[in-house]
């Protein structure tokens, strides 16, 4: 093993590999490991051949090859950079210091995330730009517990026209993302004097845990093809439910019309109260978006959203439209946690909204995913029959049933070898006999995304 520095450029090569392939895998390694970050700059072929004594041809091969695998970007004029790829990867290895292994993945299939490489900096940019000009200083001070009130008309003329939410801006409360509007929602009814919520099983399981965290007992409802199974709500002795009707988070489904008119009927009869987390339902590719259940039951349900899928995880930007009477705790609660959220992001929302950019970027980001859920059915077709995956209507996750939680350690770590990382769907039902991948699609940029493809293929056929 020896090393060389080579202009700003520290690299560790095998000699047992040979010029081209040792200079390429320690490229990779360098890349990987984030020592060499997104952005950066590489020598030239020429400046870089000198430094290592070998030929321009050979690290201008190296450098085409790493750009076809997505480690590098080339531009005409701008040299060769590294790509998002090493951000990727540490972003990985930060969020998932509890899930050995994954700090190598290349390829992130997890479910829950959007591209962030279509992300719409320039509209995103134009938005600020057109707050911070205008009378800023009102949007500097604190503010309105639930957020500046043209954000709230803004946001609820969206909602009314694309989800079909009766929306007042008035019961309109902005906050930190869906996960906040839960633990919002949970100390609302625990000071109310709730006691008992009924959660998806599989679903997201920071829910109980938050509504635990208030003094509420969770019990899980199961989920079966029509989702959520809301004739056995009555027998929990349940008063608040929260489920995702739309597209049942993981297993993809739509809470069945039948179904829905239960968990109207449920929430009259017993004055229950519904948390619809609404995560994702632009996303819809055959058909019309499935309504919001809270047009149905607005004094009954409280409604949540999120940009989270739409635009950007990070920019923790959520809402929730809330019955009258829960008006008052939740934005007491709000208060109390953080007065209030970031009222230049809640600005700049309203005014990507009525700009149009919004529906613009949804409308960009649906068709884009619709192309990758088609080519990953495409992918999973000649294995399809046999695993049976799901939920392929809808949202940015397929379900790929398994036969059991062992099948699906032993997947995972199947893909983890082919530098693949996606989520079992045993973290979402722990104790449930259930099994399967929860494979995300969009995570993936650009970039990446037909040699993550490629990639996940290969190991499925591979491994079965
Ligand atoms: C089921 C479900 N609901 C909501 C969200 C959005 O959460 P947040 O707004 O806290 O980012 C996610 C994202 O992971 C999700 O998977």
């Amino acid at each position: 093993m020896w090393a060389k520095m080579v202009s700003d450029l520290h690299l560790s090569r095998d000699p047992a590999l040979g010029l081209r392939a040792g200079l390429e895998q320690s490229l990779r390694a360098a890349v990987r490991s984030g020592q060499l970050r997104p952005g950066t700059r590489l020598p030239s072929s020429r400046v870089l051949a000198g430094d290592l004594g070998v030929a321009r041809n050979t690290v201008a091969d190296v450098y085409t090859q790493l750009v076809a695998e997505g480690y590098l970007i080339g531009a005409r004029g701008s040299g060769t950079r590294v790509a998002a790829y090493a951000d990727r990867s540490n972003a990985v290895r930060a969020e998932t210091t509890t899930s050995p292994g994954a700090a190598t993945a290349r390829f992130d299939l997890r479910p829950g995330r959007p591209d962030l490489s279509s992300f719409p900096q320039a509209a995103w940019l134009r938005a600020l730009r057109t707050v911070l000009v205008a009378d800023v200083a009102p949007a500097l001070g604190y503010g309105d517990p639930r957020g500046p009130l043209l954000a709230r008309t803004a946001l609820a003329g969206y909602l009314a026209r694309v989800r079909g939410v009766l929306a007042d801006p008035q019961l309109v409360v902005l906050c930190a993302g869906y996960r906040q509007a839960v633990a919002l929602l949970a100390r609302a009814c625990s000071a109310e004097g709730r006691r008992t919520v009924a959660v998806e099983s599989p679903g997201l399981p920071e829910v109980p845990e938050m509504f635990r965290r208030a003094g509420l007992a969770a019990v899980g409802l199961p989920v079966d093809d029509e989702g959520a199974q809301i004739g056995r709500l009555a027998a929990t002795g349940a008063d608040t439910i929260a489920l995702t009707p739309a597209h049942q988070f993981p297993t993809g489904v739509p809470l069945s019309p039948a179904r829905r008119a239960a968990l109207v009927d449920w929430a009259h009869r017993a004055d229950g109260i519904v948390l619809e987390d609404d995560y994702d339902g632009e996303f819809r590719y055959d058909r019309q978006p499935i309504g919001a259940v809270q047009g149905l039951a607005p004094g009954h349900v409280v409604y949540a959203g999120s940009a989270s899928k739409t635009l950007a995880p990070g920019l923790r930007l959520g809402w929730l439209v809330v019955p009258p009477r829960l008006l008052e705790p939740i934005v007491e609660e709000k208060r109390l946690a953080d007065r209030h959220s970031s009222t230049l992001d809640h600005l700049a929302l309203a005014h990507l909204i009525s700009s149009g950019d919004y529906d613009r970027h949804i409308r960009r980001m649906r068709a884009s995913y619709r192309r990758r859920r088609d080519e990953l059915g495409a992918a999973l077709t000649p294995v399809r029959p046999r695993l049976g995956a799901s939920g392929f209507r809808a949202g940015l996750h397929v379900l790929v049933p398994l036969a059991s939680p062992a099948t699906e350690t032993e997947v995972l770590s199947h893909l983890e070898r082919h530098e693949i990382i996606t989520n079992g769907l045993s973290r979402y039902a722990p104790g449930d006999q259930r099994a399967g991948l929860v494979v995300g699609y969009a995570t993936p940029p650009q970039h990446l995304w037909r040699p993550a493809l490629a990639a996940f293929a290969n190991a499925l056929h591979d491994g079965s």
